[in-house]
C-alpha cells in the first residue's frame, strides 16, 4: 500500500545546538555514519515522496544552506531570523511557502535515527484517520528534557507538556513528543496564530499545537514509534555517540542478514551508503567508509580504514588504509599498507606489507611484496617489483610517471626515476638508480663497482671494534643442543 505524498515536508533546522558547544559545526551538520544529521533526516523524509520539502535555517544558514544544495538540491531553505521556537519556526516555513492543501509532515533535523517507514506509518494513520495533528511518541526509560504526553483517562492526546513547564506528576510520564508531525495544512495554521510565549523559555512551542487542537474538539492522534532508539534526538555529543552507535548496530545488522559475516559488530564502523555482498567476511576493527563496495567472497580487516574503495571478490585485506583505490579479485593488500586515490591493482596481484600507492596501476598477478612507494605508475602483468623500491615521482615541482612492462624484475632498492620506462621482461639490478630507460629483455645497472680494501680497519681504526683475528678463542661449542 502506498502512501498519499504529503503536500510538504519542513525540516526544523535554525537551532544553534548550544549544547554541543561546537565553534565550527552547526549541529544538523554533525557527521555521522556517512552523512550528516540533516543527510540522515532528509533520507527518511525523502521516503514520503513530499511534493516540496522545506528546510528552515537560522544559525549558520550560509554553512547549512550550503551543505543542502549539495544533498537535496531540490528542497528549499527558509530563514528564520531570530530562533523563537518550534512553532515559530513552522509558521515562518509556511508562510514561505504560500498555499498549500492536504497533510504536512514536520521533522526535527536533530533525529538521525528516523526511518521512512515510521515517517509513512505516520501519515499512513493521520490520512486514515483525517485527523488534524498526529505526533510521532515514544516510551522512553528516561524523558528527562523531552516534552510529555498528556493523555486523558480515555486514553486520547489533550496536550504535550514540555520538561521544563511540566509539574512533578507530568514529569513522571514516559510517553515523549518526538517533534515528529503530520498536520493537515489548514489547521496548522489557524493554531499557529494563536501560540503563546508564555512559558519557560519564552517560545512559540510547536507541542502546543497539540493543546490547542485537542482543546477545539479538533480529532488528534498519536502513532508509538516501535523503537524508541528512532527517535532520539540529538543535542550534545554523548548523545551524538549513542545516535552513531545505534545506527552503526542497525547497518551492521543489516550486513547480518544479508549475508556477510561480521565477527565483531561492536568494532565495525559501516557508513550507510558502503555496499558489502553476501559471503565477505568483515574482521574486527573495520571503518567501511563513503563509496566503499567489498564484493562476494572477500575478507576485509582486522584493522582497516577503507574509504571510496573497491574490494574485489575474493581479495584480501589486512591491516591496511585506502582511499579510491580499486582492489582486484583475488588480490591481496597488507599489512600496514597504504592505497591512495588511482590506485588500481589488478586480479591477483599484491600490495605487500608497508607499501604505498598512489595513482597507480598495477597488472594481474603482479606484485609488490615489501616497504616500497609506487606514485605515478603502471606496472604490466606478472612484474615483480623488489623490496624497498621507490618510484621517484616527484622532481621538487612536478610528478612524473613510470612505465613498467609486464614480467619485468625489479631489483630491490631500486630508485626509478620519472619520468622512466622499464621494458617487458627487462631487469634492475639491486640498488640501481635508474633514470634512462631500460629496453625490454635488458638489465639495467647504475650502481659504483664494489672494491674491499683488505685490512683497512685495523689500520684506519685501530683500538676500534676487535677483528676477528684479535678475538679471544670462543668457546668450542658442539652445535644445537640436541634433547
Ligand atoms: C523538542 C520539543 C520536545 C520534544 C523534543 C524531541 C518543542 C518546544 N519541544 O525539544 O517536545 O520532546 O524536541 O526531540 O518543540 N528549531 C528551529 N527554530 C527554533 C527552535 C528550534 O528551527 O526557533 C529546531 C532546532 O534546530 C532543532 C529542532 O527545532 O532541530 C528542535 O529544537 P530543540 O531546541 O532541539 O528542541 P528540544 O528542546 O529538543
Ligand atoms: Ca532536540
Amino acid at each position: 500500500m502506498s502512501t498519499p505524498a504529503p503536500a510538504a515536508v519542513v525540516v526544523l533546522a535554525a537551532g544553534e545546538g548550544t549544547r554541543m558547544r561546537s565553534r565550527t559545526t552547526p549541529k544538523v551538520l554533525h557527521p555521522l555514519a556517512g552523512r550528516t544529521m540533516l543527510g540522515h533526516v532528509l533520507a527518511a523524509t525523502d521516503g514520503l515522496r513530499p511534493e516540496r520539502t522545506v528546510v528552515v535555517v537560522g544559525h549558520a544558514r550560509e554553512t547549512v544552506t550550503g551543505h543542502l544544495a549539495d544533498i537535496a538540491p531540490g528542497a528549499s531553505a527558509v530563514v528564520q531570523e531570530q530562533q523563537n521556537g518550534t512553532g515559530h519556526a513552522v509558521r515562518v516555513a509556511l508562510a514561505a511557502v504560500g498555499d498549500l492543501h492536504g497533510t504536512v509532515v514536520v521533522v526535527p533535523g536533530d533525529s538521525p535515527l528516523l526511518t521512512a517507514e515510521t515517517l509513512s506509518r505516520l501519515v499512513e494513520e493521520h490520512e486514515r484517520l483525517q485527523a488534524a495533528t498526529t505526533l510521532l511518541t515514544a516510551v522512553v526509560d528516561d524523558p528527562t528534557g523531552y516534552g510529555r504526553v498528556v493523555r486523558a483517562p480515555g486514553g486520547g492526546v489533550t496536550a504535550v507538556v514540555e520538561h521544563r513547564d511540566a509539574d512533578d506528576l507530568q514529569r513522571q510520564i514516559r510517553e515523549v513528543a518526538t517533534s515528529v508531525y503530520a498536520f493537515d495544512v489548514v489547521r496548522l495554521r489557524e493554531a499557529l496564530a494563536q501560540l503563546s510565549t508564555d512559558n519557560a523559555q519564552g517560545e512559540e512551542y510547536l507541542t502546543d499545537v497539540v493543546g490547542l487542537h485537542a482543546a477545539a474538539g479538533l480529532p488528534v492522534a498519536a502513532v508509538t514509534a516501535p523503537d524508541p532508539l528512532e527517535t532520539m534526538g540529538v543535542n550534545d555529543r554523548a548523545q551524538l555517540a549513542a545516535a552513531g552507535a545505534a545506527l552503526r548496530d542497525r547497518l551492521v545488522h543489516r550486513l547480518l542478514v544479508a549475508g556477510v559475516t561480521v565477527v565483531d559488530p561492536a568494532t565495525t564502523w559501516v557508513d550507510v551508503t558502503v555496499e558489502v555482498e553476501a559471503d565477505a567476511v568483515v574482521q574486527p576493527g573495520c571503518q567501511l567508509l563513503g563509496g566503499t563496495v567489498v564484493r562476494a567472497g572477500a575478507e576485509v580487516g582486522p584493522d582497516c580504514t577503507l574509504t571510496d574503495t573497491e574490494v574485489g571478490e575474493g581479495a584480501r585485506v589486512r591491516r591496511a588504509t585506502c582511499e579510491g583505490a580499486v582492489i582486484g579479485p583475488e588480490a591481496q593488500v597488507g599489512p600496514y599498507t597504504y592505497l591512495r586515490p588511482g590506485t588500481r591493482l589488478g586480479a591477483r596481484s599484491k600490495a605487500g606489507g608497508f607499501v604505498e600507492m598512489k595513482a597507480a596501476d598495477v597488472g594481474q598477478d603482479a606484485k609488490v611484496p615489501h616497504l616500497s612507494y609506487v606514485g605515478d605508475a603502471a606496472i604490466g602483468p606478472r612484474s615483480n617489483i623488489g623490496a624497498a623500491t621507490v618510484f621517484v615521482n616527484y622532481d621538487g615541482r612536478n610528478k612524473h610517471r613510470t612505465v613498467v612492462g609486464s614480467d619485468a624484475r625489479v631489483g630491490s632498492d631500486t630508485m626509478l626515476v620519472a619520468p622512466v620506462s622499464v621494458g617487458d621482461g627487462a631487469y634492475t639490478a639491486a640498488g640501481s638508480v635508474i633514470t634512462t630507460d631500460v629496453p625490454p629483455g635488458a638489465l639495467g645497472v647504475s650502481r659504483a663497482r664494489q672494491r674491499n680494501i683488505e685490512g683497512w680497519v685495523e689500520r684506519r681504526r685501530g683500538g676500534s671494534a676487535p677483528t676477528p683475528q684479535e678475538r679471544p678463542a670462543e668457546e668450542p661449542t658442539t652445535g644445537p643442543a640436541q634433547d
